[in-house]
Order: C-alpha cells, then structure tokens, then sequence
C-alpha cells in the first residue's frame, strides 16, 4: 500500500521568514541570478568591480543561452549570471532558468533579481521550479536542486501551475503495482477534497451498467476499474455557469491485453494514464484559480491486463450510447475507456468537451514526443488551442479528421470496430472513433500525447512529462477568467 499522490508543496521554493528563522543565510545577503542577453553583456560588464570583471572575462562567460557564471564577493559568491543568448522573451527565460537547480551549488538559496519583471518573470521562476522537479519517492536525490526564495510578488498562479505539473509528474512516474486503478482514483478523490469539490467513484455493477466499456477494458485485471468524477463549481460561478468537461485516460498499465505488446513497447505503459494525469493537473490549476466555471473531470481508472477474463478480440461491447462495438484489436483500449466517459459528460450541454490520452503511437511517429497532436471539431477552439500552446511554451500540433476514413470503422457484426484494418493514419482513425461519441454542435478538443521525456532539458527532467497540461491550462484561463 503505498502513498497516494497529492497536490504538493513546491521544496525548492523558500519563504523569506523561514530562511531568516532557519538561520539558513548565517545573516548575508542572498547572492542574486541576473538574466543576461548577449547583447547587453558589454553594459552589465561595465558595472562590475575591476577584479570581478577580470574573473568574469576568464571563466570565458559569452551570454550564450544557459551559460552560468558564479560571480565572488565579499561573502563568497555574491551572483550568478545566466546567459539568455539572443532570446530575450519567456521562452528564453525559461531555457536559462530551467536548469538552474542543477547547475548551481547543490542545496543553495538563491533570490531572482528585482529587474527581471513582468511575464519573463514569472516563465523564469517557473522553469525554476519544473526544473527542481525530483521524484523521490523510491529513491532519494542523487543531487539535491539550488533553491529559491520565494519572491514577494510571486503569481499564484505560475506557482499553482507548477504544482499541478508536479502532480501529473508524481501520477504518471509512479509504477503500476502502487498506482493502481483504485489509487489513480483515490488520487482524483483528494483533488477533489482539496478545493471541497464533490468526487464520486461508480465501481462495481453500476459502471458495468453505466460506463460498459471502461468495465469491459478492466476485465482482465485483479484491479477492479472504476469511474472518478469530479465535480466543482467556481466560487464566483452562477449555477448556469459554463461547464468544462475534462476526460482523461487512466490507463494505470497497458500490457494490450490478449493482443499482447511485445517487451519494448510495454517498458513504459506505466505512463499509459498521462492523460488523466494532465487533466488533473488543470483542474488543480483551474479550481486553484477560481475560474467562474463548472468543472466535470471524469478518469477511467483501469489496468489492461492479460487473464482468462480479458476481453477478447471478436468481442462485441454495447456502449453506454447503446450502439456496439466489435473489438478489433485489445490493444486499442484507451479509445473504449474514453468513449462511455464523453458519451456521459455530453449529455451534461458542456461549454467544451475536452480529452486527453495516451492514445497511439502512431501520433508518436508523425510528431514525435514534444508535440501533441490536436483534433478539434471546432474551428475556433482549434485556434484558441493553437494559441495557447506557442505562447504558453507547450505548443500542440493539429491533424485533421478526416471523415473519409470514418468508414474505416466499419464492422460487419456490429455497429463499429475499435480499430481500422489499413494500416495508415492510425492516430486520426483513433480520433474517429471518439468523434462518433460527441455530438457535432459540441465543441471538443481531443489530445493524444506521450506523457514521457525521455532526454532530459531546461525544466523537464527524464521521465514522467505533461505535454499539454499548460496549453489547456492557458487556453481556458483566457477563454473562462
Ligand atoms: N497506450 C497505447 C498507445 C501508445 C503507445 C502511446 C506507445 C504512446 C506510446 C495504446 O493503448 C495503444 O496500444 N494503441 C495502439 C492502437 C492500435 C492497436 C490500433 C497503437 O498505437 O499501437
Ligand atoms: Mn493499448
Ligand atoms: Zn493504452
């Protein structure tokens, strides 16, 4: 029985009454982190002492994007100079910053320098933090991260926004024997405890009555699957408020089931609840903003396993719409755990419907791992998405739904297949199908997203990663504020 994860607390984050009660600073002055463009190395040059300049001009320091630079004073080091290259905007505060906690002294306090103002501010200290990220729960740092103080005019929400992604980061890192259906779950209920939202878990006969498919998938496992939903409605919100509905893939492990993976493909499958991961991620950072919303996140929480009891393929499921679905191959079970949860949440008149998953691997292979790929039955929610994602440092990519290859889905036995027999487009097809479950007059955005690093960079460690949790965040904080 392991810990559940938890909205926490950022470590790396130091308020200015704990560092003086805690001695920490032995009374010196905290050293300070300059931002500098290349451009503006001679000017900054200029203001230092003789010597320090001296010192400056030998470690070789040109400004270059990352470049790090300790600087001596009458204390021992008195700053560090961080090169911004010849990106002087958020993305370049963000690259420069976001490695900061591994690059100066283990374990050391730092305070961001007062010039550095407004949103290049704020991307800074939240490339700080994401970069601070360490999963430790198995093991501890090999290297504890430099630290910060918090700063006074700190935005709440680039620091909620932080601790979202650090949650989503804990979920999908988290291996499958301690994040099982019921723990994913029992996380979405603590969410919810969190901001007095109200959760619900329907296990047992009334998902097998209410959300067919998402029991069918977990049929195969010893865990039994469940259904977490929450629901939230916004301080400052009216009852006819507009209504988000978030649905995520909580996938805790995707062996395939009877189309079993081969060994490689299934190395990471831990991860294969990304998308529920995301989607509570943003709906920490939108209760935690107050947004005047109503808030409907629903997580299918199922194993895919292997057993005399998994689904078959040439099984037929009839969905909670009603109409059936032949299995064409058990591997394609995100798509069925997703598909009852929209079918639900589209009969609540949501403002827009909203997924995310780990869907294919074919999205993989057309955009690799830093893009997402976009779909969206709406030309102005595409936008606001596209948007969002470039100027929020999480961008997406859109692919079309391309109706001609609907009829890809076709079954002779049933009403649909879960799967396509041709072998092209494999990520669109996916889209496809969930189409089928969303009425066309509501908006719906669907994301299918890869949940991983896999090389480490500025701000995102190897390992559990949360493309898209930002772009939504930031499309629906503009859209809703
Ligand atoms: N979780 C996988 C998709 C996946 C694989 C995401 C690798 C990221 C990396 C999903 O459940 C799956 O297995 N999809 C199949 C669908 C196919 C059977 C139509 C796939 O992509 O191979
Ligand atoms: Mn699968
Ligand atoms: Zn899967």
């Amino acid at each position: 029985m392991g810990i559940i994860p938890k909205v926490r607390n950022l470590d790396c984050l130091i308020d200015s009454d704990d560092i003086a009660s805690a001695g920490i600073s032995d009374g010196r002055p905290l050293p300070i982190i300059h931002a500098i463009g290349m451009d503006d190395l001679p000017a900054r040059r200029a203001t230092l002492s003789p010597a320090v300049a001296a010192w400056l001009d030998q470690t070789g320091f040109t400004a270059a994007a990352g470049e790090l630079a300790l600087l001596p004073g009458p204390h021992g080091i008195d700053a560090a100079w961080v090169g911004l290259g010849t990106l002087k905007n958020s993305q370049g505060h963000f690259t420069a910053f976001g490695d900061l906690p591994n690059k100066l002294p283990a374990g050391s306090i730092w305070a961001i320098a007062d010039d550095l103002t407004g949103p290049e501010r704020q991307s800074a200290l939240l490339a700080f933090c994401l970069g601070a990220y360490r999963f430790t729960e198995y093991r501890a740092a090999k290297r504890p991260p430099a630290r910060l103080r918090l700063p006074k005019d700190a935005d709440q929400r680039s620091i909620e926004l932080a601790r979202a992604i650090w949650f989503a980061r804990d979920l999908i890192n988290r291996p499958a024997n301690d994040l099982g259906p019921a723990e994913l779950a029992d996380a979405v209920r603590a969410l919810g405890d969190h901001h007095h939202a109200s959760v619900t878990i329907i296990s047992g006969a009334t998902l097998e009555r209410d959300y067919p498919t998402v029991a069918l998938v977990g049929n195969g496992a010893d865990r039994a699957p469940c259904v977490a939903a929450l629901d939230w409605t916004g301080p400052d919100a009216s009852a006819d408020a507009p209504l988000i509905a978030l649905c995520g893939k909580g996938v805790v492990f995707d062996t395939g089931g009877n189309d079993i993976k081969p060994a490689g493909a299934m190395l990471r499958m831990k991860k294969d609840m990304a998308g529920a991961a995301i989607l509570m991620g943003v709906a920490h950072a939108v209760m935690a903003a107050g947004l005047p919303i109503r808030l409907a996140l629903r997580v299918g929480c199922v194993e895919n396993a292997v057993s005399g009891r998994a689904m078959r393929p040439l099984d037929i499921v009839r969905t909670r719409s009603g109409r059936t679905v032949e299995i064409g191959n058990t591997d394609a079970e995100g798509r069925l755990v997703l598909c009852d949860l929209i079918d639900e949440v589209a009969a609540l008149n949501p403002a827009v419907i909203i997924d995310a998953a780990t869907l294919t691997g074919a999205a993989r292979v057309a955009l690799g791992p830093d893009l997402p790929a976009l779909f969206c039955n709406n030309e102005e929610w595409a936008a606001r998405m596209l948007a969002a994602g470039s100027h929020s440092g999480d961008p997406v990519w859109r692919l079309p739904l391309w109706q001609p290859y609907d009829s890809w889905l076709d079954s002779p036995v049933a009403e649909m297949n879960n799967v396509s027999s041709k072998p092209f487009a494999g990520a669109i097809v996916a889209a496809l199908y969930l189409q089928r479950y969303v009425p066309g007059e509501i908006p719906w955005v669907h994301l299918d997203t890869f949940g991983w690093n896999d090389q480490s960079r500025p701000g995102r460690p190897e390992g559990a990663d949360t493309q898209g949790l930002r772009c939504i965040t930031a499309a629906l904080c503009e859209h809703f504020r």
